[in-house]
């Protein structure tokens, strides 16, 4: 197996006279001993680049899913590029509020926010709450009873397109847990009943297809939907939501997020659509703009079977596989343009037998114990998706850029793994 293909890696990565790969003007293995590994590390010139090229592809708002990768930094950061922030708990409203993300410009969503998450979003004012579901309906429509707020809404429409991503990365087919449906009239009720109520101020129709998807036709799809659906109502917004798909491994293509708009401008046209046409990417602003660093910890050869390499990471730090098969692509900082001629078993340290990084992987046969190996394409729902199981302290993170690493989310410390504990903490 060749080299990693150059595409998978943040833009700013380099490769010295060695093969030692410099990611932002540092080098990754000395960024490993500094802050110790598993450490993500993020292009932040990387994430500013693609925060711009959405905006410049949605011209009418483009939102940052900060469910695919969220801490304080990566908040301002988006916010700083011109993107609005889509939350979708009282957790990623709070994390965002507190970076200093002005309220006007977050989007609540969720398939069953709380009344407690919505009064809170509802007392801050943000931008759009997302409306999901007619019982959330009636929460609103209780706390304007109480308090006299009024809520500005997109209606999400469930509008029953299989895009060709994982089941469970579908959304917007007719058996889904999220939004209004088209067919059978839901969605037009709802839409209804929103703007017959003093409780709501309508905006728009919102879909989400699903996530991880590579057909752009897909996202014309939606948009023939929503623009049919929205005919018949005074929306002045449609977002498509997020989900362009990213390449994780060599033989993987996905379209740019230039791209993606360009098709979805073209299908707006081609529906007569006048309204805003806003999105919400997360995966494909985050993804390939961040590496995860491990340590090998353990070569163990099975004869006639493969050999398992174990890191210092696993399951708690990228669930992906596990949850979704989700291939990765792996190989050594010090030597990243090295053939990868040995076939193995990337595993994680947790207790179990699915705690898998990559489960075919190539990496160069030279590697051993206390090598940094690298898996590309983690910036997004690793570390937001990550966990503490068995106890494992979660790791940091770092934004690196023109030469300089900045800490943006330290190591946990055993402390905090105890801090919530009312017997030990
Ligand atoms: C409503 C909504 N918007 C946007 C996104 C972001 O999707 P992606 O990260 O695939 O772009 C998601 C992901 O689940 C979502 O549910």
């Amino acid at each position: 197996m060749s080299a990693v293909r150059r595409d998978l890696l943040p833009d700013s990565a380099w490769v010295d006279g060695s093969g030692s790969l410099w990611i932002g003007g540092c080098e990754v293995t000395a960024l490993a001993a500094e802050y110790g590994t598993p450490l993500f590390v993020y292009d932040e010139e990387h994430l500013r680049a693609r925060c711009r090229e959405a905006v410049a592809a949605f011209p009418d708002g483009a939102a940052y899913a900060t469910k695919a990768f969220l801490c304080g930094a990566m908040a301002l950061l988006a916010h700083e590029e011109g993107m609005q922030l889509d939350v979708a708990t009282g957790g990623e409203l709070q994390v965002a509020l507190r970076a200093g993300v002005p309220a006007d410009q977050l989007i609540f969503h969720g398939n069953n926010k709380s009344a407690y998450e919505l009064a809170m979003a509802l007392d801050v004012g943000v931008r759009h709450i997302v409306v999901d579901n007619a019982d959330e309906l009636d929460r609103i429509e209780h706390l304007h009873h109480a308090s006299g707020v009024v809520a500005k809404v997109l209606v999400r429409l469930n509008p029953a397109i299989e895009a060709h991503t994982h089941e469970y990365l579908q959304t917007g087919v007719a058996d889904s847990k999220f939004g209004f449906a088209v067919e059978g009239g839901v969605a037009a009720d709802a839409v209804r009943r929103v703007k017959g109520s003093a409780a709501f101020e309508f905006a728009g129709v919102h879909a989400h297809i699903g996530s991880q998807v590579y057909a752009t036709s897909s996202f014309a799809k939606t948009i023939e939907v929503l623009g049919a659906f929205a005919g018949d109502t005074d929306a002045s917004e449609l977002s498509i939501g997020g989900g362009l798909g990213v390449a994780y491994v060599g033989d993987e293509q996905a379209p740019t997020i230039t791209q993606w708009g360009e098709a979805v401008r073209d299908a707006a046209v081609a529906a007569g659509v006048n309204a805003k046409i806003t999105a919400e990417p997360g995966r494909s602003i985050v993804a390939s703009a961040a590496v995860t660093a491990y340590s090998v910890g353990v070569m163990k050869p099975i004869a006639g079977v493969r050999t398992y390499v174990a890191v210092d990471g696993g399951m708690s730090d990228n669930p992906r596989p596990v949850l979704y098969g989700s291939g990765y692509e792996a190989f050594l900082a010090r030597a990243t343009a090295a053939e990868r001629d040995l076939a193995v078993r990337i595993v994680g340290k947790h207790c179990e037998s699915g705690d898998v990084i990559v489960a075919e992987a190539y990496i160069p046969r030279e590697t051993a114990v206390g090598d940094v190996l690298v898996t590309p394409v983690t910036g997004a729902y690793g570390h937001s998706m990550g966990s503490n199981y068995n106890m494992v302290v979660r790791p940091p993170v770092v934004f690196v850029r023109d030469g300089f690493a900045r800490l943006v989310v330290r190591r946990e410390t055993y402390d905090d793994l105890v801090a919530r504990d009312l017997v030990i903490g």
